[in-house]
Order: structure tokens, then C-alpha cells, then sequence
């Protein structure tokens, strides 16, 4: 590819997303979903879900999985696996509430042509939600601890012969690795430094110099300002702080925000709402 930031549908950036139209909060399986339980106005999340899917069809190819009764949690494309080279390592949710979900998802990638690489039930694996390739696809950054269990990420390793960098989530509001790490496509990372062991911070300060760490702090992290969607220089997450923004826009990013406050009661934002099916590296 001839330039960095290559924007626009001619770069076949590709993602999935499932329609609101059964989206609820009908059970608690993280801190956020706790007094929000039948909370969310299903009218609200379809307008601000059409917002996030204008926004990112304005710069991506978007496929779309049906919603399924029964799996209200199914708008989370994120946790449905994690794909790349058109292999897909299909999710094995740590929840009981969660794993209705897997047949639909598994239906999708097998009707869509994708290989499909399994992940033992007792291994939980919660996709992209705790899986993130850097921009440009060399590394894998996987965390555990809180839903996905690091006795799964040899399976990731297995399939893409990749190197996997594993880390440890400690804190439950932010249980996916997607909530609270985000590389982005000019190689920094934002980041929320306490949602990881010492360790793991460790192990990000030796592979990001400071230099190209955003470090975002509490408010922004529960604004869910790391769940956010790079392709090229776009930025697309909910609505975050002036300051980080202008940060983001100093780095040479465009910020969308889209207000996305009734997935938050479920515990989700933009990343959350959108799975990578291209390359890490197509912008
Ligand atoms: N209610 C969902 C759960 O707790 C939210 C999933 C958010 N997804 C994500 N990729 N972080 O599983």
C-alpha cells in the first residue's frame, strides 16, 4: 500500500455488525450491566447504532450477522471470534449467557466461506474482545484473567503462527482486553494502564516507547475512550474528553464520536459493536 492512511471503500477495510433489534440487558455478567437490566431503550441504541454504522460505512465494507432471539449480547460482534488471512478462531465464552451465541456465529463464518478454527469449551476465548493484532499484523496482544483464559492463547499462537503477547487483566469494569488497549494504525496505543498487572505494564512499556503511549485516565477509560475503531487515521468511539481528543487529533487522527450510551449499560462501545474481518493492516 502506497501511503499509511489510506481512506475510503476502495481499501476494502472490512467489518461485521449485527443490528440492535433485539438488543437488551436481560442478565449481569460484568459491573456495567448491574441496575441496567431491562434499562436500555431499544429505540435509542437502534439510532445510535445506525449512527456507528453510517460512520464507519463511510470509510469500510460493513457485513451484517441477523440478531438472534434469546443472544441480546449478539450486537458484541467483537466477542464472536477473531479472523484473519480468512481464518477464524471462534469464540468459547466464559459465560453460560454468552455461548447461545456461538452456533449463530459459527453458522455466519461457515456460510461466509471462512475456515473455522475451534477452541475447547474448557479454554475460554472471547475473540477480538480480548485479542488485538498491532496495525501492522506482527504481534498479537491477548489478555486473560477475566473472561478469556490464557490457556486458550496457544490456540491463536496455532493458528496464525504468530507471536502472542499475553495480559493480565485486573480490573472487572474493564474485562476485555478491547476496553481498556487500543493500537492504533501509527503504531502508538492508547491505553489505561491500571486495568493491567505490573507485568503486563511492564511488558507494554518495553514494546511501546513512551513516546507512543497515550496513557487516558479513569474518566476517559469509563467513557470507554480505548473501545474505539481505527481504520487509517479515523478514530470512531463514544464521547470522550476535549483533552484526549485533541491529543488523538495531534497525533494526526480524525475523532468521531458517536454517543453510544445505552451499550454502555451492557458494558460495550464502538469496539465492542464491530469485528475486523481484513487484514490488521488494511486501512
Ligand atoms: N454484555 C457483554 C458481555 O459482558 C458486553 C460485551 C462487550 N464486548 C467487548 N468486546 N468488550 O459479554
Amino acid at each position: 500500500m502506497g501511503t499509511r492512511y489510506v481512506t475510503g471503500k476502495t481499501a476494502a477495510a472490512t467489518f461485521l455488525m449485527c443490528p440492535p433489534r433485539l438488543y437488551d440487558v436481560n442478565y449481569v455478567i460484568n459491573p456495567w450491566m448491574e441496575g441496567n437490566v431491562h434499562r436500555s431503550s431499544r429505540e435509542q441504541a437502534a439510532a445510535q447504532w445506525e449512527q456507528l454504522h453510517r460512520s464507519l460505512a463511510e470509510i469500510a465494507n460493513v457485513l451484517l450477522v441477523e440478531p438472534q432471539p434469546g443472544s441480546p449480547d449478539m450486537v458484541f460482534t467483537a466477542n464472536a471470534g477473531l479472523v484473519r488471512r480468512g481464518i477464524v478462531a471462534l469464540s468459547s465464552f466464559h459465560h453460560a449467557e454468552r455461548q447461545g451465541e456461538e452456533p449463530h456465529f459459527r453458522k455466519w463464518f461457515s456460510d461466509s466461506g471462512f475456515s473455522i478454527r475451534e477452541i475447547p469449551r474448557d479454554t475460554p476465548f472471547e475473540g477480538e474482545g480480548d485479542a488485538l493484532f498491532e496495525a501492522d499484523g506482527r504481534r498479537l496482544w491477548a489478555g486473560h484473567g477475566l473472561r478469556t483464559r490464557a490457556s486458550s492463547h496457544r490456540y491463536l499462537t496455532e493458528a496464525w503462527n504468530v507471536e502472542v503477547l499475553s495480559l493480565g487483566l485486573i480490573d472487572p469494569r474493564f474485562y476485555h482486553l478491547d476496553t481498556c488497549f487500543c493500537p492504533l494504525s501509527n503504531g502508538d496505543l492508547m491505553y489505561y494502564p491500571p486495568a493491567f498487572d505490573q507485568p503486563s505494564r511492564a511488558l507494554i512499556e518495553t514494546h511501546y516507547p513512551k513516546a507512543n503511549r497515550i496513557a487516558v485516565d479513569e474518566a476517559d477509560a469509563l467513557r470507554f475512550a480505548c473501545n474505539a475503531v481505527n481504520v487509517g487515521r479515523k478514530i470512531l468511539l463514544n464521547e470522550i474528553s476535549a483533552q484526549l481528543c485533541t491529543e488523538l487529533e495531534s497525533r494526526g487522527f480524525s475523532v468521531v464520536q458517536v454517543k453510544l450510551t445505552e451499550f454502555l449499560k451492557a458494558g460495550g462501545a464502538a469496539k465492542c459493536l464491530v469485528l475486523r474481518l481484513s487484514e490488521p493492516s488494511i486501512n
